[in-house]
Order: structure tokens, then sequence, then C-alpha cells
């Protein structure tokens, strides 16, 4: 089977969506700043997950990523997952620090490019990209401004991106709420046992790859709901 690369795969939804790869039989290199979890996470899904610590903002990190992709070889799948939410509770924008925005797009929007840029050269035409967005990009939700920014640019990142490269697939997928790390500090303090588990909404990338619509934006439940979940 191919390779993929899942940034944020430690926990919450890039695990689950690591988890889900490997049952298919691809072999994963993903990443997190904490090198613990990450190494404890590879460990329980098996040795076709290949971790490497470190964080997307770091460019020597990124190259080290995309090195441990292209020394597995076939590199097949790209899925800019990892992200930072700001802070919590989460800041109306006339008290967002200009330095946290700053920030969040470090993460959420440039780290995303830089490896899209380091994987293109390596994908064939069965290559994919999936980059991992919100309704929060669509939505003016009261305090998700900073991080909806994001969303929003990472979305139009990717809306060209696809004109610009018809060889490959680019996806930008809306996973919905999930019971998170990131959801429960975006919500301090409430219940939210409510929300969807990660592996519940994982196999909507499985239904992704199986489709393979037209580069686009998609949502996890609508690809769930096609195939019956
Ligand atoms: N949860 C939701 O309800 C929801 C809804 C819509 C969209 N999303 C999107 O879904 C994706 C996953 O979110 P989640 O809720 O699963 O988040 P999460 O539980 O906070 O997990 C984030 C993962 O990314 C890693 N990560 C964060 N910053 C990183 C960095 N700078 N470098 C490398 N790894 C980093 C984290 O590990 P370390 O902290 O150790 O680095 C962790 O493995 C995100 O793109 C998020 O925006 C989530």
């Amino acid at each position: 089977m191919a390779t993929a690369i899942v940034t944020g795969g430690s926990k919450g939804f890039g695990r689950a969506v690591v988890a889900a790869l490997v049952d298919d039989g691809w072999d994963v290199v993903t990443d997190a700043r904490d090198a613990g979890a990450l190494t404890a996470t590879a460990a329980a899904l098996g040795p076709r997950v290949h971790p490497v610590p470190g964080d997307v903002e770091d460019p020597a990190h990124r190259a080290a990523l995309v090195a441990a992709g292209r020394a597995l070889g076939d590199v097949r799948l790209l899925l800019n997952n990892a992200s930072a939410l700001g802070p919590s509770p989460l800041p109306r924008l006339r008290d967002l620090d200009p330095s946290e925005l700053a920030r969040l797009h470090a993460t959420n929007v440039v780290a995303p490019l830089a490896l899209v840029q380091l994987v293109l050269p390596l994908l064939g035409r069965t290559g994919a990209i999936v980059n991992v967005t919100s309704d929060a990009a669509v939505e003016p939700y009261e305090g998700w401004g900073g991080y909806g920014s994001t969303k929003a640019a990472l979305e139009q990142l990717s809306n060209v991106l696809a004109a610009e490269e018809p060889g490959v697939r680019v996806w930008w997928l809306d996973p919905g709420d999930m019971r998170t790390d990131m959801h429960q500090a975006a919500f301090p303090g409430e219940d939210i046992s409510d929300r969807a588990q990660p592996d519940d909404v994982a196999p909507a990338v499985r239904a992704l790859l199986a489709q393979r619509p037209p580069s686009g934006r998609v949502r996890a439940a609508d690809l769930l709901a096609e195939v019956g979940r």
C-alpha cells in the first residue's frame, strides 16, 4: 500500500484518521509536539505508524516529516490536520492579541501550505491533499474570528490550489463537532459528551479516498451519510 503523511496524529481526529488509514493498509508518517504522547499512540496503533515528533511551524521539522514519507516511498496523501485554536476561552475580535492571530495563521495556514509545497512533487496522479477545515470558516460564531479566519484562509488556499493543480485531488474537509481536547478548550467547563467521537468521524476520510470526488469542500456528515453511517 502507499504512504500517507498526517499531521497531528497523537490524539483527537488525527489519531482516529491514522488508525483508519493503518487499518486500510497505509503506512502513515505523523507528528505532534508532545513526543511522549505521539510515541505512545504509534506504539498502540502498530508498526505502520511512523512518528516524527515536532512542530509543523518549524521548517526543519516539516522537512524531516516529508523525508520520512519519501524514505517509505509512494507518498499518495497529505492530510493537514494539526491546528491551533488560540486562547481559551475564545476572545472576541476586539480583545484578540494580534500576535496570537499571527501565531494561529502560522500554524493553521502557513504550515499546511509549506507542507503542500514539499509533498506536491512526490504525489503521483492518484495523489491527494486533505486540508481539515471547520464550519467556523464560514459561520460568524462570536469568539471564533481568529481560528475561523485561519480556516477561511485555508479553504481559499485549497480552492486556488485545486485550480492550479488539476493533476491531484485537493479536498477541504469539515469534520463537524467532535469530542476532543480542542473542542473542550473552545467550550471550557461545558459538557461536550453529546459531540461525535473522532473514531466515528474518521471513516469519512476512508469514504473520501474511496469515492475520489472532484476537488472541493466536503463535509464529513455528507460523506458518512453516503456510506450509511
Ligand atoms: N474537534 C472539533 O470539534 C473540530 C471541529 C471542526 C474542525 N476541527 C479540526 O479538526 C482537526 C483536529 O482537531 P482536534 O479536535 O482533533 O484537535 P486536538 O484534539 O487538539 O488534536 C490536535 C493534534 O494536532 C497536534 N498539533 C497541534 N498543534 C501542532 C503543531 N503546531 N505541530 C504539530 N502537531 C500539532 C496535537 O498534538 P500536540 O499538541 O502534542 O502538538 C494533536 O495531535 C483540526 O484541524 C481542527 O481545526 C475540529
